[in-house]
């Protein structure tokens, strides 16, 4: 039987109660079809600071190094100082681990979820690649004269050759892979920010080594605007981390909300991390009232990566057909709890198993 070792850092907020619906469903799953999971739960987050001032120990990053994946919560409580916590445990993870590529599907599985007039499960279907260790998120900042009249503050947009490439190869192969509209479109801001001239060049170079895949290209202000307007025309995005940020949250609301959107930080073939795409929402923390669909999909797409494509699937589908039936909202809601969430999608997965 395989087993795999994945480690849990739940986090902030509404974290661990998301996490632990997430974890029913992928157990389950595991147990349906066969492998297991085994969970070292680590505590990190604001409350560890708080107490301890510790935000990630090396003792703690080692741990988590040897693992095959990690899944993450939630991170970010406004009791820290901004940027301390997020940068200290999700861009370390990202950066330190290399984790180049943040994978975030958007998949409409239900009109009914969707702000947008007219739109359904057939027109919002794309896959966001965000580049996830460069750009504005690469660190280099800083201010001189602070505080002063004539202070300075910079934040300097790095791009490599390399990890503009590999982001731009890995958005080609994956639609390749996928039943999609054989289209990857690059967005960017090359009007304006001329470094990114850079993703210009190296996609059209690229492109040419898979003459089966058509290209597009919008600047990020219109494909904003294309997004919510013809959602229809993308297949497959890549864009430097930035714009990747703010897009994928359009995205998740063209899906649902930010309750239903998963991601993977990927570096394919090492340890890699998977996470609801929403923050730690304090405000909502302990009432069980969070939505635990994003949890559900980022466990998906955990065990996707781990190889286990069935389980991935079963819970999609299960998940899906709660959506399209309307027994799971979603959404945040007092409908119901956060915990009966995980229960219904563990019951339809084993439903689903046991009709197999
Ligand atoms: C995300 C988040 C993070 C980001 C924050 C928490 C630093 O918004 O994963 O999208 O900006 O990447
Ligand atoms: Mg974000």
């Amino acid at each position: 039987m395989s087993s795999y070792d994945v480690a849990v850092l739940a986090g902030d907020g509404i974290g661990p109660e998301v996490t632990n619906e997430a974890f029913k469903v992928v157990d389950a799953a595991a147990s349906a079809f066969g492998f297991s999971i085994k969970k070292s739960v680590l505590d990190l987050g604001t409350e560890r600071w708080l107490k301890t001032g510790d935000i990630f120990p090396d003792a703690d990053f080692n741990a988590v190094k040897d693992h095959q994946a990690i899944f993450l919560g939630a991170i970010g409580d406004p009791r820290a100082p901004v940027g301390l916590i997020e940068y200290g445990i999700i861009a370390k993870l990202r950066f330190d681990l290399d984790l180049y590529i943040n994978l975030r599907p958007i998949k409409l599985y239900d009109e009914r979820l969707c702000p947008l007039k007219g739109k359904g499960p057939k027109d919002i279907d794309m896959l966001i690649i965000r580049e996830n260790t460069e750009d504005a998120y690469a660190g280099m900042h800083g201010f001189v004269h602070k505080g002063q009249p004539l202070e300075v503050a910079t934040q300097t947009m790095v791009y490599t050759r390399e990890g503009v490439e590999r982001a731009i190869r890995y958005a080609f192969e994956a639609c390749r892979a996928r039943n999609g509209k054989k289209n990857v479109t690059l967005i960017d801001k090359a009007n304006a920010v001329r470094a990114q001239d850079i993703w210009t060049r190296v996609f059209a170079e690229v492109a040419t080594e898979y003459p089966d895949i058509t290209t597009d290209h919008a600047y990020i202000d219109a494909a904003c605007m294309w997004m919510v307007k013809n959602p229809e025309w993308f297949d497959v995005a890549v864009t430097p981390n930035l714009f990747g940020d703010i897009i994928t949250d359009l995205g998740a609301m063209l899906q649902g909300g930010m309750g239903i959107a998963a991601s993977g930080n990927l570096h394919p073939g090492q340890v890699s991390l998977f996470e609801p795409i929403h923050g730690s929402a304090p405000k909502h923390a302990g009432k069980n009232v969070a939505s635990p669909v994003a949890g559900i999909m980022a466990g998906a797409m955990m065990l996707d990566f781990l190889g286990e494509k069935k389980a991935s699937v079963a819970i999609e589908s299960s998940v899906a057909d709660l959506l399209r039936s309307g027994k799971l909202k979603g959404v945040g809601t007092a409908d119901h709890v956060c915990s009966e969430g995980g229960d219904m999608v563990v019951e339809e997965v084993r439903a689903a198993v046991a009709k197999a």
